[in-house]
């Protein structure tokens, strides 16, 4: 039978399909899906991306599952990362000092791999930004997950880095593993204090959930009058693109990174691992995240 002739072609999926996704709980609202499938596209590869909503205590269930299924890996989100990690046959190296699994790449030889890519991802935005990351001194908020992985690629760079929590004992607790990992360039202030340490530093970098979304109400409590003109402030809240922080630094005229180029860096590693092929980050997915941003109305 002849499809009438305005219908799409359907998509093919076959047996050599290569096949990932993200497993977090909630995934809907992940972005990955829409990012992987553009490049499969522009690249005319032969694969297919899916969320893959998966409850917690079901995860290493579901990943043996997916390895035993035939995918190639996935990425994992919140609330699967620390899991993630415990699971894993093989670590990276960024993944060891993140503490933390976002990309699962099962291998040939039946192992499955873990790597952490947000902290390189956060780097590699901020050069794409056209600054360079190496040296001088950066003012960290939030002492989870994200925080972990940042400050360790920022260290892994020469990048001092001086920590704010609203929990302390959390801020401490971070800068006591960063530390043993030979770091010993990581300092703590008060979280009501960090307004001291902004003239010493050359980024700061918001990794809580103040200026998200659906996160905490109320202004965010730092006064950027003290900033050095150079300082560079970046916030890897992308859900607004523009977060009041980010607002208030270029009032101030101070160089702004927002986060969404980060959720487009920490993608390519897996999408290289599974698919075979290195994306070229051009301003055609970082458009299509963005309208699909708007479209919601965020
Ligand atoms: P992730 O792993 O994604 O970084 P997380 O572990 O939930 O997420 O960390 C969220 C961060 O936002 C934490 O640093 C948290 O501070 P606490 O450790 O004190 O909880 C921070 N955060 C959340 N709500 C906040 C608020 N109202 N004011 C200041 N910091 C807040």
């Amino acid at each position: 039978m002849k499809a009438a002739p305005d219908m799409p072609a359907p998509r093919r999926i076959g047996g050599a399909t290569a096949l990932a996704g993200v497993i977090g709980w909630p995934v809907a609202h992940s972005r990955s899906p829409l990012m992987h499938n553009f490049w499969l596209a522009q690249y005319g590869i032969d694969g297919a991306y899916v969320p893959l909503p998966v409850r917690p205590g079901a995860f290493e269930t579901a990943v043996r599952g997916l390895q035993a299924a035939g995918f190639r890996g996935t990425n994992v989100t919140i609330p699967h990362k620390e899991a993630a990690f415990r699971i894993v046959d093989r670590l990276d190296r960024s993944a060891r000092r993140s503490g933390s699994v976002n990309t699962l790449v099962f291998a040939s030889d039946g192992m499955i791999e873990g790597f952490s890519t947000d902290g390189e991802g956060f780097v590699a935005n901020v050069e794409a930004h056209g600054i360079a990351v190496k040296g001088g001194r950066a003012l960290l908020l939030g002492a989870g997950g994200a925080a972990r992985a940042i400050a360790a690629s920022l260290l892994d760079r020469g990048v001092a880095v001086i920590l704010a929590n609203r929990t302390a004992a959390r801020a401490e607790e971070l800068a006591r593993a960063l530390r043993e990992d030979a770091a010993p360039a990581v300092e703590v202030v008060a979280w009501d204090d960090m307004a001291t340490a902004l003239p010493r530093c050359d980024m700061l970098v918001n990794t809580t959930s103040l200026g998200m979304e659906g996160g905490p109400p109320g202004d965010f409590p730092l006064d950027l009058a003290t900033a050095g003109p150079a300082l560079v402030v970046c916030d890897i809240v992308y859900v607004p693109r523009q977060t009041a922080l980010l607002r208030d630094a270029a009032a101030h005229g101070l160089r702004c990174v927002d986060g969404l180029g980060m959720l487009i860096h920490q993608a390519r590693l897996g999408f290289r691992k599974w698919f075979g092929t290195d994306p070229v980050i051009g301003p055609e997915v970082e458009a299509l995240l963005d309208a699909d941003l708007r479209e919601q109305g965020r």
